[in-house]
């Protein structure tokens, strides 16, 4: 049965918005995270290091995890949210402190493996587990990782509430989302998500306690041209 819940999002018509999949509105939630399970189970998820090489995200991934960019420096728990093939989890490992430990969650247990594969490290744990639900306590992370992961939620608050929950006071939260852009869009179709709009999704973060603490972009062209997606570190006030 579809979800009857409204969606967060403000009606806005564009051609981004028709372009925009909306999979997750004909829906229901649960029937939605068997559908994205299954997609990255499957040979979507198979392919994400290719595309990943591919489109350059590997390479920027690593241009973002860095002293310059998200700092990671002196925070010895961190959490890598929605973790896919490892791609974050790996740029992580890289640079922490060697006494870091590294926490990496999934919904697809098929990704969860291809991670394992490709880190195989005592400083890293996988575990299957929902952003909705996070078996972690209160406070528990200095840092957290959450790439391209919360477009997979209709109402984003929900993911919000427990990554902020998890964050100790003053930690630092990266969240990369894909933005109601035209390009954003025709991505959203490719992986069944949704879109944010960028002030909308400010508003978001700020009433779950996270604060706006820097925009980021994978380079100039990409802020020019409002490429690459919504980047931006947050505090927990
Ligand atoms: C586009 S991939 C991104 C993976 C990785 N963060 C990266 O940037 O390479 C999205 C991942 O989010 C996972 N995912 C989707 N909904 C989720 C949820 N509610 N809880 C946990 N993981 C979820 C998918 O299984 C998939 O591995």
């Amino acid at each position: 049965m579809p979800s009857l819940d409204p969606s967060p999002k403000e009606q806005r018509f564009s051609l981004a918005s028709v372009i925009e999949s909306n999979l997750q509105k004909r829906k229901s939630e649960a029937e939605y995270k068997r559908i994205v399970t299954k997609h990255y189970d499957g040979l979507a998820g198979k392919l994400t290091s290719f595309t990943g090489m591919v489109t350059g995200h590997e390479t920027l991934a690593g241009l973002l995890l860095s002293p310059r960019a998200f700092d990671v420096r002196g925070c010895k728990r961190i959490l890598d949210a929605g973790c896919g093939n490892g791609r974050y989890t790996k740029f992580l490992l890289k640079q922490a402190d060697p006494d870091a430990f590294i926490t990496a969650f999934d919904l697809s247990q098929r990704m969860l493996r291809r991670a394992r594969r490709k880190l195989n490290s005592p400083r890293v744990s996988h575990i299957s587990a929902d952003l909705t639900k996070l078996p972690y306590p209160d406070g528990h992370f200095d840092a957290v990782v959450c790439g391209w992961v919360l477009e997979h939620l209709r109402e984003p608050r929900h993911g919000l509430r427990e990554l902020s929950r998890v964050l100790a006071p003053g930690g630092k939260l990266l969240l990369l989302t894909t933005e109601d852009t035209v390009t954003g869009s025709m991505c959203s179709r490719l992986w069944h998500c949704r879109t944010y709009n960028r002030m909308e999704l400010m508003r978001a973060c700020e009433e779950c306690g996270l604060q706006w603490a820097r925009p980021l972009y994978f380079s100039k062209i990409h802020r020019a041209l409002r490429l690459g997606g919504i980047v931006v570190e947050l505090r927990k006030e």
